[in-house]
This record gives structure tokens, sequence and C-alpha cells, in this order.
């Protein structure tokens, strides 16, 4: 058996069930006269693309991408993708969804995938960003949380491998 943390609460379930309203009704006026690309980043931004999606009340199709960069609780540097689209996305609006934006790696690399592609525009989406911890080269477009440089997990992230089903996003203490 793992041993897991006792959750401590940075973010609770109904403050991210009312943000990612806010968001989906946010898209759903800006995609209004767009065709709608979502295309998340598994496995982390499963949880929360499947709720942002069913607030967007536009026609849509769904997409995902694969990376992982972390191994254990530790960023390991390296990105490795798994970027075979199964959705045409030529001149379509792509939103690209992910859990937490911290390095900015990750979607620094996958930002130039789909662009292969010919869509007619790409733009991000994530729940969390630790803004603190970056240069300014890449900026979410719509982001949920901005949160202070601590190791989340739950609510779609996960603490080695485990707590992704949790409800709320919990952080470890130093
Ligand atoms: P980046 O490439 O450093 O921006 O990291 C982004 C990816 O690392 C995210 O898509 C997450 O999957 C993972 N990640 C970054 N910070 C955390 C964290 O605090 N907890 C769990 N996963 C994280
Ligand atoms: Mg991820």
């Amino acid at each position: 058996m793992v041993n897991l943390p006792k959750p401590k609460v940075l973010i609770s379930e109904r403050r991210i069930r009312k943000r990612v309203a806010e968001l989906g009704k946010k898209i759903s006026s800006d995609y209004k006269n767009k065709k709608l690309t979502v295309i998340f980043i598994s496995t982390g931004a499963v949880i929360f693309a499947s709720d942002l999606i069913r607030n967007i009340s536009l026609p849509m199709q769904i997409d995902s991408i694969s990376a992982s960069s972390y191994k254990g609780i530790k960023s390991s540097g390296k990105v490795s993708v798994d970027a075979r689209l199964k959705v045409d996305v030529k001149g379509r609006s792509v939103l690209l969804v992910d859990d937490i934006l911290d390095s900015g790696r990750t979607l620094k690399k996958i930002i130039g995938l789909p662009k292969r592609e010919k869509p007619a525009e790409i733009r991000t989406c994530v729940l969390l960003d630790k803004a603190s911890k970056r240069d300014d080269t890449i900026r979410p477009d719509y982001s949920g949380f901005s949160i202070p440089d601590v190791f989340v997990y739950g609510y779609g992230l996960d603490y080695d491998g485990y707590c992704r089903n949790l409800p709320h996003v919990a952080y470890l203490e130093d």
C-alpha cells in the first residue's frame, strides 16, 4: 500500500465548481462564432476538462494529447508527449486545456504540435497557474486560479500516481 498524505484543502470543491462554471460561460461567449475544438492534456486535465466542457454551451469537437513530465512528486524536466490527434483541426479554433501551468515547459512544447495541422488559432486554458515561478514567455489565455509554488494534487492531478479522484485541490506542506 502507498502511504498517502492527509489531504489539506487548497481549493474546495465548491470554489472549483463555481470557477469552472465562470470559465465555461466566458469561453462560450468568446467562441460563439468559432469552430471550437477542445484538446485536453491527459492525464492530469481529464477531470477539469470534463467539467469545463459541460459548462460550454457550444457545438465542439474534443480530442486529447498525452504528456508527462513528473516522476513521483518531482518534475523530471523532460516532457514526453503523444500528440497524435484523432480529429482534423484545420481551420478550427483550438482550445488547449491543462490542469496546471508550472514551469511552462509542457504547454510550450504542446502548443507547437497542433500548429502543424493549420488550425485557425490556438489558445490555452489551465485550472491552476503557478505564475510566480515562471518568466513571462507563456501566459494562459484562461486561468482558474493563481496558486503559490507548492505541490498540489487532487481534481485530476496526481500524488505519485494516486489521488486524482479527490474532489478538491490539496497541497503538500514542505
Ligand atoms: P510544466 O511543464 O512545468 O508547466 O508542468 C506542467 C505539468 O506538470 C502539468 O501538466 C502537471 O501534470 C505537472 N505538474 C506541475 N506541477 C504539479 C503539481 O504541483 N502537482 C502535480 N502535477 C504537477
Ligand atoms: Mg499534465
